[in-house]
């Protein structure tokens, strides 16, 4: 694997994670460089995206790059049976560097053992969503002042919500205390609560998003709830409408508290809260321009 991919949040180290977050600072103070000149990056997208595609692309079109890709993988090969390794062999004939989505868990990691041109993953199945990860801890350092000693509340998906996973290994590094507010049908896999016990990061599980758990949060991450992870419509149904933040809940939160969410939503934040300052969501997704910035010229060994 090329040293530089990014594929799992674990790829990086604690000081690597402190490096891109110093960098994207840089590229929001001044996000149009020419730093990619002579590049080409390749967007492989087999899932829908809107924001991580785009802020890719405009990522890497302010800093003099070029761009291919597909982002509706009904238009590539793919359909005619091509097969992934062979997709990734191809374009690494064309491209530095690959940024992909896939439905598949360990699709990126895959990919990184049959090129050496860098992977970048933007996501895969349930699995990690490490650029999402890296503007999530951005958005946390830039609003709280600080990664450490944080109480952070994830609610809603957290079985098959990737960003979560990616979030929660990052966080391993700042001694958070975690709140996980899921039902029963969609708790925190075990894999990621026994990460938490041999590192000794406390958390809390309740399927109750309350008034007890709100006042104290630092930051609240909404999730929407993965329809796309289903094979049965039934059991979304039950659990699709169970988490919904409304304005009047924050009226005893912290000062400092940010509510953050990946993105996109359904219904799991009303328009209500979109006004008032503790929202964060949609600075929270700008910012993944400049984090991506930062991550795909670290890959490519340019900063
Ligand atoms: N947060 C996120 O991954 O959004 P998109 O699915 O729109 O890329």
């Amino acid at each position: 694997m090329s040293y530089s991919s990014l594929v799992s949040i674990t790829d990086y180290s604690k000081e690597q994670m402190l490096h891109i977050l110093k960098l994207a600072a840089g590229f929001e103070a001044n996000p149009n460089q020419d730093i990619l000149q002579g590049k080409v990056a390749a967007t492989l997208f087999f899932e829908p995206s809107t924001r991580t595609r785009l802020s890719f692309e405009t990522a890497i079109n302010r800093l003099g790059g070029r761009v291919i890709g597909f982002s509706d993988a009904s238009t590539s090969s793919s359909t005619k049976g091509e097969t992934l390794k062979d997709t990734i062999k191809m374009v690494s004939n064309y491209a530095d560097i690959i940024i992909m989505r896939h439905f598949l868990e360990g699709a990126a990691r895959y990919a990184t053992e049959v090129t050496d041109i860098p992977i970048i993953n933007a996501g895969d199945g349930a699995n990690q969503h490490p650029t999402q990860t890296m503007l999530d801890l951005y958005s946390i350092q830039k609003t709280q002042g600080r990664l450490d000693k944080l109480k952070i509340v994830m609610v809603g998906d957290l079985k098959y919500g990737r960003t979560v996973h990616s979030l929660l290994m990052a966080l391993m590094h700042f001694s958070p205390t975690f709140y996980f507010i899921a039902p029963e049908e969609l708790l925190m896999p075990n894999e990621y609560k026994l990460i938490c016990r041999e590192n000794n990061i406390p958390y809390y599980e309740d399927s109750v998003f309350g008034p007890e758990v709100i006042e104290q949060a630092d930051i609240i991450y909404m999730t929407r709830i993965q329809k796309e992870r289903f094979t049965d419509l039934v059991e979304y149904e039950k659990v699709k409408n169970l988490y919904i933040l409304h304005n009047y809940m924050l009226n005893d939160s912290k000062n400092n508290l940010r509510i953050l969410h990946p993105l996109p939503r359904v219904n799991e934040i009303s328009q209500d809260v979109d006004d008032n300052p503790k929202a964060y969501y949609f600075e929270q997704a700008r910012n993944g321009l400049y984090v991506r910035q930062a991550i795909i010229s670290h890959a490519l060994g340019l900063v």
